[in-house]
């Protein structure tokens, strides 16, 4: 669908970042500020927590709590420039192929615009094919949510299980679990990913085939996990219900290869569609979202949508130094590059987020985890940091031992809403007094004479000593609804894109996931062998699979 589309210009040989005057300046600015405490920085700017905030698409940004200055801010937006960020944002919303080595166009954007803005893949406006979907989805919805679609045996549908890996499981369980407020509470859903026979198992183990319907998400329908999980799935359903027929009314795809969907029996009509210019992990708002759908309505999908659509607008038309994603991006690169931060903390402060860092691991680190410049030279700069976190407050009775008073520096992204969706007595008040205090300890410390004036026992003094300095973001916005979860989604999408264009790589490819892929089918062929296999792998995991082959029944 894109072949005809130009090759874009930004892939020819640019300079290393590294080499850039601009990353030069940034580092000798850090020799300069790198040593200035966040507290004397903000006694030097007492106006830093209205100064350093930014406002977009229903999210409130304040980043004065990173350890920057004006002029950090304004070398990065050099950086930025100098890099080519606004040309490249425009090649993204105009469909140029930007994921260069897969030769494709990389357009989340078009999925979540309105349905009156023509938006262009290879001459083809893709708007009218994208509505059309997501009109088929909502027609099988209202279908399935008004009892009128029943299974095999006419009983409505009251489950609903999600088969996919990766983008087509991180997505969907995330967003069922952050709107799980606006969901049907009539209706399970059931998320299975793992190729052990246990999540399946666990998944369906209480469930009546009769009343479940199993919705089958593969971009290229050929994940090894995703089609096991699948036919495992088809055969529980057969042999539940005793006819071959029931794979039809209990079934549905959603993919970009029809194909491989008609051979694994499922009909197109009951197939949702999407293209290969949405990544798998850029994926949740197209028909992979059908489970969301199915939970919290079409109405509230489509509020979903304009969240995002809003976010992207911000991101398109913004100036540089009051976009929330270029902001939330160059931060990345200056705490991951010059502050030498090697992992990011993502501690949301709402329960309803609780699968958010797991999806982000995906969308950050799938997609910035490259080692090569958009035209193959090995870079000598950091990308990706390590993406992680837990909600808020369990996180502090954790692992923010570590991040207070351990040897590394963990930047940290604090996110909340001023308004519960369950109000119970004082406990959301609690709960964002926990958030702005581990900021402002994370931030300002306690400093060793602070704990002495406190009559701490002198030989206690370090222990009990915070060094703060350690920055943090707050996003804040009024209240989790389905709007406010597609802007922030989209503003961390749009986030790795920024990271992507500073660091020259391809944030859109995954060509990392390839060979342990093709090791485990050869591996998998040596396990099935009835005969003891000729192994040719290196001595460990020869080792392995021979104790492995003779261990597997001995317990049986
Ligand atoms: O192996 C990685 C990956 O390709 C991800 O990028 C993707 O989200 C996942 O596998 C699932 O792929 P599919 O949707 O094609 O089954």
């Amino acid at each position: 669908m894109t072949a005809d589309l130009p090759r874009p210009a930004f892939t020819e040989a640019a300079p290393l970042v590294s080499g850039r005057p601009q990353w030069r300046a940034l580092q000798r600015h850090h020799d300069e500020i790198g040593g200035r405490h966040l507290r004397e920085l903000f006694t030097t700017e007492s106006s830093r927590g209205e100064r350093y905030t930014a406002e977009g698409a229903g999210l409130y940004l304040d980043y004065s709590k990173q350890r920057i200055t004006a002029e950090t801010l304004g070398l990065l937006q050099d950086l930025a420039v100098a890099c080519g960020l606004p040309g490249r944002i425009e090649a993204m919303f105009r469909g140029e192929r930007i994921n260069v080595t897969e030769k494709r166009a990389v357009l989340h954007t078009a999925l979540r615009a309105p349905a009156d803005e023509p938006i262009r893949v290879g001459g083809k406006d893709v708007s009218p094919e994208v509505h059309a979907v997501l009109e088929h989805m909502a027609a099988f919805c209202e279908r399935v949510r008004g009892g009128q679609w029943t299974g095999h045996g006419g009983k409505p549908i009251r489950n609903v299980v999600n088969i996919g890996i990766g983008g087509s499981d991180l997505g969907p369980v995330m967003a069922y679990e952050a709107l799980r407020h606006y969901s049907r509470r009539d209706l399970q859903f059931r998320f299975i990913s793992n190729v052990d026979g246990t999540d399946f198992a666990e998944a369906v183990r209480d469930l009546d085939a009769a009343e479940t319907l199993f919705v089958i998400c593969s971009k290229t329908f050929t994940t090894l996990e995703t089609l096991t999980n699948a036919h495992a799935a088809r055969r529980w359903c057969i042999e539940a219900l005793g006819d071959e027929k029931a794979v039809a009314k209990h079934f549905v795809a959603v993919s970009t290869n029809d194909q491989e969907v008609v051979k694994f029996g499922i009909d197109t009509k009951n197939m949702f569609g999407f293209w290969d210019w949405v990544g798998g992990r850029y994926s949740m708002d197209s028909a992979i979202g059908l489970s969301t759908m199915l939970a919290i309505g079409p109405e509230n999908f489509r509020a979903m949508l304009a969240g995002f659509h809003a976010m992207d607008e911000h991101f398109r038309n913004a100036p540089l130094e009051r976009n929330l994603p270029v902001l939330l991006g160059l931060l990345a690169v200056w705490n991951n590059n010059f502050l030498g931060a090697e992992t990011l903390a993502v501690l949301p402060y709402e329960q309803y987020l609780k699968r958010f860092p797991a999806y982000l691991q995906q969308l950050t680190m799938e997609s910035n985890g490259k080692h090569v410049t958009l035209d193959g030279r090995t870079v000598d700069y950091a990308t990706s940091a390590i993406y992680w976190g837990e909600p808020g407050t369990n996180g502090q009775h954790s692992f923010y031992q570590l991040i207070h008073q351990g040897t590394r520096l963990i930047p940290c992204d604090f996110i909340g809403f001023c308004q519960p969706l369950n109000p119970l007595g004082q406990q959301h008040d609690l709960l964002m007094a926990n958030l702005f205090a581990q900021s402002e300890a994370l931030a300002f410390g306690k400093t060793a004479e602070e704990v002495h004036a406190e009559g701490t026992a002198a030989a206690l003094v370090p222990h009990r000593t915070f060094e703060g300095n350690r920055p943090s973001n707050t996003i804040l916005a009024e209240k989790l609804t389905p709007e406010t979860l597609g802007a922030l989604v989209a503003l961390y999408e749009h986030s790795v894109f920024v990271q992507g264009v500073i660091w020259n790589i391809d944030s859109f490819d995954q060509w990392g996931v390839e060979l342990g892929k093709a090791l485990a089918t050869r591996t998998a062929a040596e396990l099935a062998a009835k005969d003891e296999p000729q192994l040719s792998h290196d001595s460990s995991t020869n080792t392995l699979i021979r104790r492995y082959r003779r261990l597997r029944h001995s317990g049986a």
